[in-house]
């Protein structure tokens, strides 16, 4: 069955009687009239359909816990719809946890992540009662055994651990392979659960956690990483008389970017990793431990596009022809930083003949700001607005302001209403923390 991560353009993308794109029932152009651009749109019709996706593909196994890879994209606005259709959150710092805090979310439904968490950050999750803390290495314990205990509390921990499985994507965004800067080594994770069990008792291990990469399109890893998550918490039940009845296998599933991305479905992933999860039950004879997913990118990607003004061309003689927009690099980092491809269209000319091979340009001052190379459109003009389709993960959430450049607005668009869920930056805003050495005033 197909799942909305495998769509190129939000669900409620058409064309509409003015001839223009429209989604979520809202005219693009109208949309950057009224909110200017660069304008990051949401749409929610297709991000509560891939909740529904995940929630239908995984039922058939009764524990599963979805939660959503806060990274992707973090504000208020987000995190009321994911927590509205019962995710949770995996979050990497205070940031993240404030911001899911303050939208209201059930905080006993928060993973805190990340490989270097500070002392601040740790006592944060511990004082808002952050539900798991997934411990990345063995100072990561020692540290989180102290900050509980003067709380007098008990942290509920996962060992994220580096499960040793190479999957094919860009080498920016693999984390399970051995040699990552992420989690215990398979060898280390006796060492940890000693010095739980017999130092440190502010600490209570409920089971492991691992995650592969990102943008993953291959299905069958899913499978072998459930098999060492489960191989090792039997392990870890024979060794030490634990009962670790959790597992966490990360997210990574990939989105389609262009037409010549084939992402799997969720559907497809989910029964990959409850046959294998229910074959290793019996293999490994432990009881259903509970199964935790934390999609990132599929969850919120397709549901967003980026809008844009055309300015500025320039034809390169026996080159390239160039057209420029008013953004670029600091709110999609992804093209200039990895070579990431994209899709686009002029949301003004969508049934216009795609005749010209253009390229278009960022306006930051680097080069290498590309947002998409060689793209079949109709020749586009100023004032042409275009919509680049599946920014919704890992571009506001990379977002800078390069060249103090003002970073974009985002609406939530839904039943042909929209709404900001993310203010424009302005100038104001930009030397909001700037400060003149008092020797330097006039
Ligand atoms: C630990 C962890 N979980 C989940 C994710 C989300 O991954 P994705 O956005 O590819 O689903 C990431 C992303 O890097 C991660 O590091």
């Amino acid at each position: 069955m197909n799942s909305t991560n495998q769509s190129l353009k939000p669900l409620t993308t058409k064309i509409n009687d003015n001839g223009n794109i429209e989604i979520g029932g809202c005219d693009l152009v109208g949309l950057a009239e009224k909110y200017g651009t660069p304008l990051y749109v949401i749409d929610e019709y297709t991000l509560r359909s891939v909740c529904r996706d995940y929630r239908d593909a995984f039922k058939n196994y009764p524990k599963v816990n979805m939660m959503y890879a806060s990274k992707a994209l973090c504000n208020m606005g987000i995190s009321s719809v994911l927590a509205s259709e019962g995710f949770g959150f995996d979050v990497v710092s205070a940031g993240e946890i404030y911001t899911v805090f303050k939208a209201g979310v059930d905080m006993a439904k928060v993973l805190f992540n990340g490989n270097n968490k500070s002392f601040d950050e740790l006592s944060l999750a511990m004082r808002l009662g952050v539900g798991r803390i997934s411990v990345d290495n063995f100072f990561e314990l020692s540290l989180l055994n102290e900050i509980a205990k003067s709380y007098n509390k008990t942290a509920d921990i996962l060992l994220r651990i580096t499960p040793g499985i190479e999957c094919h994507t860009h080498e920016y965004i693999q984390t399970g392979h051995l040699d990552s800067k992420f989690g215990f080594d398979l060898t280390q994770i006796d060492e940890a659960v000693e010095l739980i069990l017999n130092y440190y008792t502010n600490l209570k291990l409920h089971g492991l956690h691992a995650h592969i990469g990102s943008q993953i399109f291959e299905t069958s890893i899913y499978g072998d990483e459930i098999e060492i998550l489960v191989k090792e918490i039997a392990r870890l039940d024979e060794k030490f008389g634990l009962k670790p009845d959790e597992i966490n296998a990360g997210g990574g599933l990939g989105v389609k970017y262009t037409n010549s991305d084939c992402p799997p479905s969720v559907y497809t992933i989910a029964d990959i990793m409850i046959n294998r999860l229910n074959e290793c039950i019996e293999k490994y004879k432990i009881d259903p431990p509970s199964l935790f997913i934390e999609p990132g990118r599929s969850i919120i990607s397709t549901s967003g596009v980026t809008l844009y003004t055309i300015g500025s061309s320039k034809i390169v003689p026996k080159g390239k022809t160039y057209f420029a927009v008013d953004g670029g690099m600091a709110d999609n980092a992804r093209p200039s930083m990895y070579g990431a491809q994209y899709y686009a269209e002029i949301a003004n000319k969508p049934d216009y003949e795609h005749a010209d091979t253009v390229t278009i340009a960022g306006r930051f001052c680097e080069s290498g700001d590309i947002l998409i190379k060689d793209i079949k459109m109709p020749e586009p003009e100023e004032g042409d607005i275009l919509c680049v389709y599946n920014t919704g993960a890992y571009n506001y959430s990379m977002a800078s302001n390069y060249n103090r450049v003002q970073k974009p607005a985002m609406v939530l668009v839904n039943n042909s209403q929209s709404d900001i869920i993310i203010k424009r930056e302005t100038l104001n805003d930009l030397i909001f923390h700037d400060e003149i050495p008092g020797r330097l005033r006039k």
